[in-house]
């Protein structure tokens, strides 16, 4: 039951704006002279694009993606759909997907075959967490804020059913 849950703080506010920070000059530097289309993967990664693009000195494009993957609030089933694609054209641009987690993997790898499909000039991940230990499927992650432990997260975007996304720092769920 939620209410017997127990937040307990992984990742703080400060870590976070440091990361973020670290990634924008990577994502800087490797983009310069470029007009990339970061495409998000809402709802989740929406307060990490947010803080990401406020520090990208680039003329960048912003899409926002919806998977959906008929789940229960902390596994996913294995089969997922684009809810709402990209509406931008990605043909020829360099395109860089921004997530919040990265967990068995099997999103990501959805939406890297959709996009791959529309033939951009180039494609990159990047993504605040990554949870390497659930891999199921492998996941080329160019841009990796933290590494975090076989544990559910939520806060700063990440949810469990729809709840904590408001959190500024990153908490673990503990039962
Ligand atoms: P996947 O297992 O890599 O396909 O992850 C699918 C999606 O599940 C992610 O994009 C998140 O939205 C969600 N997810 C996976 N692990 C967590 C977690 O620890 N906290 C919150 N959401 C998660
Ligand atoms: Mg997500």
């Amino acid at each position: 039951m939620v209410f017997q849950q127990q937040l307990k703080i992984i990742i703080n506010r400060d870590e976070i704006a440091k990361a973020v920070n670290r990634l924008a000059r990577e994502i800087n530097r490797d983009y310069q002279g470029k007009h990339p289309l970061l495409v998000s993967v809402l709802r989740g990664s929406f307060m990490f694009t947010a803080d990401l693009i406020r520090q990208l000195d680039l003329p960048l494009e912003l899409d926002f993606v919806r998977l959906s993957s008929y789940g229960t609030a902390r596994e996913s089933s294995g089969r997922v759909k684009v809810v709402q694609g990209t509406k931008t054209p990605v043909k020829d641009k360099d395109v860089l997907v921004v997530e919040d987690i990265v967990d068995t993997g099997i999103t990501i790898s959805f939406l890297l075959d959709y996009l791959r499909k529309k033939q951009p000039a180039s494609l990159k991940v990047c993504t605040l967490t990554d949870k390497p230990s659930r891999r199921r499927v492998p996941v080329p992650i160019d841009y990796r804020g933290f590494t975090v432990p076989n544990k559910f997260i939520v806060g700063y975007g990440l949810d469990c059913d729809q709840r904590f996304r408001n959190l500024p720092d990153i908490y673990t769920l503990e039962d």
